[in-house]
């Protein structure tokens, strides 16, 4: 099949590629040329495991080819939108400028019988407003969100865990089954739906995974006043297939570009439908996710005597979680500046969010390596937790620092051994 995906960010450039694998001929388009030079030269502009690889395998056999010029997806029948709904300036709701700007650039080039397929994640009620502007044109809209994760994109794209379909005729979900015929085994489920839910089922989705992390955040801020252990309740409870172990990681809590604006988003469309009650514990959600980030600042001034000002604290970690050169409202991040912000002499270090990291917060100081990072501190965070932190020598790191003290914002490493090499260890919600 020829197909358009309209914008390429980490949605968008994964979907292209992804789909060009799949054995269709695709078209990427996005406004921003630095971003199409370099994916048309088979690069990918951020950090993606798997998809270096699928840019250049495709853009060989030429199924693949990027441009700025929106005209160029005249004759290809489906066109996916896959550009970003940020947060508003405002704070409130998602702004849908980008979603706007590609159905309204794509309007002109679209012929009778297309399919425009929309996957960005967008308030409910959009997917409706946007089928008016669609359908005089004789073409038709979809709604077919999208679950990748970061890090598992290209996995995520190429075998996805279920489908779902938000249409309003048989066509669109026989060519939907066309697209995605290579993706789906014989038990992958596909759910056939209208706009409202396909709209819904995404938010959903991250609301309740954003709601897991938190609860089980709130669990660790009553460990910390009981001196019970999150990470074995978080075992414990895990082992109850109704809850299950995953997204039950206490740690310095969620960010990205999903979650966070994805539950502010939910929050402000429920408001406006007359709803706001009914998510209401949204807002709590983001508040406790937000307090695990000042509890390891507190963590930090308190290992430190009580305040941190002109004090030597390295940060392992920037990006929001490992795998990932995505710096978007990222806990780690958010530590280092505000600690910095407190006058302490930070060092921080990512394996990949270091140059976006040094482009949103040019005023922090940045090691080139895990060495130069560890030398001379008084206090380690680990922020992200990427393996080569995860797999870090407790012995052999303890002669590194000036001081051995860790605050573990992931929960990843062992204190018994930690302490046994000499450290002072905190972790989040642990003993
Ligand atoms: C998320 C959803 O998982 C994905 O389905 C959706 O399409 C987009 O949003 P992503 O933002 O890539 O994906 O990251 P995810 O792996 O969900 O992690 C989100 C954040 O939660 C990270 O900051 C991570 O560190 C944090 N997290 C995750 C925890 O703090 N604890 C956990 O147990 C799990």
């Amino acid at each position: 099949m020829k197909m358009s995906v309209i914008g390429c960010g980490y949605l968008g450039a994964v979907h292209a590629a992804a789909m060009a694998s799949l054995g269709h001929e695709v078209v990427g388009i996005d406004v921003d040329p630095a971003k199409i030079e370099s994916l048309a030269a088979g690069k990918a502009p951020f950090y993606e495991p798997g998809l270096p690889e699928l840019l250049t395998e495709n853009h060989e056999t030429g199924q693949l080819r990027f441009s700025t010029d929106v005209s160029e997806v005249k004759g290809y029948g489906i066109h996916f939108i896959g550009v970003g709904t940020p947060q508003r300036r405002d704070g409130a709701g998602a702004d849908l400028t980008y979603v706007d700007a590609a159905v309204e650039g794509l309007l002109p080039h679209l012929s009778p019988g297309d399919l425009v397929v929309g996957k960005s994640t967008v308030p409910v009620g959009t997917a409706e407003r946007l089928a008016t502007l669609i359908e005089p044109t004789g073409a038709e809209l979809a709604w077919n969100p999208e679950f990748l994760r970061e890090g598992f994109a290209v996995k995520d794209t190429i075998e996805p865990d279920r489908l779902v379909y938000g249409v309003r005729s048989q066509r669109a979900v026989d060519l939907l089954d066309e697209v995605y015929a290579q993706a789906m085994s014989h038990d992958t489920p596909r759910i056939v739906t209208d706009y409202a839910t396909a709209e819904l089922v995404k938010t959903a989705a991250n609301a309740f995974l954003a709601t897991k992390i938190s609860f089980i955040n709130a669990m660790a801020e009553i460990a910390e006043s009981t001196g019970a252990d999150v990470t074995q309740l978080a075992d414990a409870i895990g082992h109850d297939v109704r809850i299950g172990r995953k997204f039950l990681n206490a740690g310095v809590g969620f960010g990205g570009g999903c979650l966070p604006k994805d539950i502010r988003a939910f929050a402000a469309r429920a408001e406006e439908i007359g709803r706001g009650e009914s998510v209401a514990f949204l807002k709590e959600v983001d508040a406790i996710n937000l307090r695990r980030r000042q509890r390891v600042i507190d963590l930090v001034k308190e290992v430190l005597g009580g305040s941190a000002y002109q004090r030597r604290v390295t940060v392992l970690g920037l990006a929001f979680k490992p795998d990932s050169d995505d710096i978007r409202d990222s806990p780690a991040l958010d530590v280092a500046v505000q600690l910095h912000g407190l006058g302490a002499d930070v060092v921080a270090w990512d394996p990949q969010a270091v140059d976006n990291a040094r482009a949103a917060h040019p005023q922090l100081a940045f090691a080139s390596g895990i060495d130069e990072a560890l030398e001379g501190a008084e206090a380690v965070v680990l922020a992200t937790e990427w393996p080569q932190f995860r797999d870090l020598d407790p012995a052999s790191t303890a002669a590194q620092v000036a001081s051995p003290v860790v605050i573990d914002g992931r929960n990843v490493l062992d204190p018994e051994a930690w302490r046994a090499a000499g450290w002072t260890y905190r972790g989040l919600g642990r003993p």
